[in-house]
């Protein structure tokens, strides 16, 4: 199988990290295969802010528990059918422990900010981004919990967030264990006319 398809196969989303320090070039070469991306009128409507400061990670985990918090207790008393089925799933009970399962302890925290919600082209910078740190040998997960700090205003703060930008959240770092086993696919739904 040639290269591209096979990191397309095997690239697994990664939650166990070492603490390992990843290298400069290691970061330079993912955030320009992230740069290589497609965007309408090649206008690439992003830009790149990469978290190793513990302090602000500290800082994101806490305002993204609280905000789930919220939300979990606003679902609790509008939709108690939808809470409960929440915390059902052991992902979201496990969100509460001592240990970070919202950005899994990762080296490192990178943020692709979205201008002007220009978010399909960073969508696709993120997959690049995911699969050149699989060719490196690296692992990534994309956080969808990550965007709910995006209106706190300390967090704005600290990555100078404009009035229109949106981020988008991906952990990576050098795997702990072997890549997980790859998830069911369900099989492509597919028309030809
Ligand atoms: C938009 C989006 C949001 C996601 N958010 C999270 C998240 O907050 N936490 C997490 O552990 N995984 C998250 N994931 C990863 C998915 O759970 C994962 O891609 C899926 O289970 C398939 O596994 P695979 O990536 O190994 O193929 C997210 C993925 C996408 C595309």
């Amino acid at each position: 199988m040639n290269q591209v398809l096979e990191a397309i196969k095997k690239r697994r989303s990664v939650r166990f990290f070492h603490s390992k320090p990843i290298e400069m070039d290691i970061i330079t070469t993912i955030i320009e295969a992230g740069n290589q991306a497609p965007s309408a009128g090649n206008l690439h409507p992003w830009r790149f802010i990469i978290v190793e400061d513990e302090k602000i990670k500290r800082l994101l985990l806490e305002v993204t528990l609280s905000k789930w918090r919220k939300i979990v207790e606003y679902l609790k008393n509008t939709r108690p059918e939808y809470y409960k089925e929440i915390m059902f799933e052991s992902r979201y009970r496990e969100l509460e422990e001592p240990k970070d399962h919202i950005y899994f302890h990762a080296p490192i925290i990178l943020f692709i900010i979205d201008f002007r919600r220009h978010a399909v082209d960073c969508a696709l910078a993120c997959q690049n981004i995911m699969l050149s740190t699989y060719s490196l040998s690296l692992g990534t997960c994309y956080v969808g919990f990550g965007a709910m700090v995006t209106d706190n205003a300390e967090i704005r703060k600290v990555l100078e967030l404009k009035d229109d930008e949106q981020i988008h959240t991906i952990v990576l770092g050098y795997p702990k264990e072997d890549l997980p086993r790859r998830p069911p696919k369900k099989e492509p739904q597919i028309k030809w006319i």
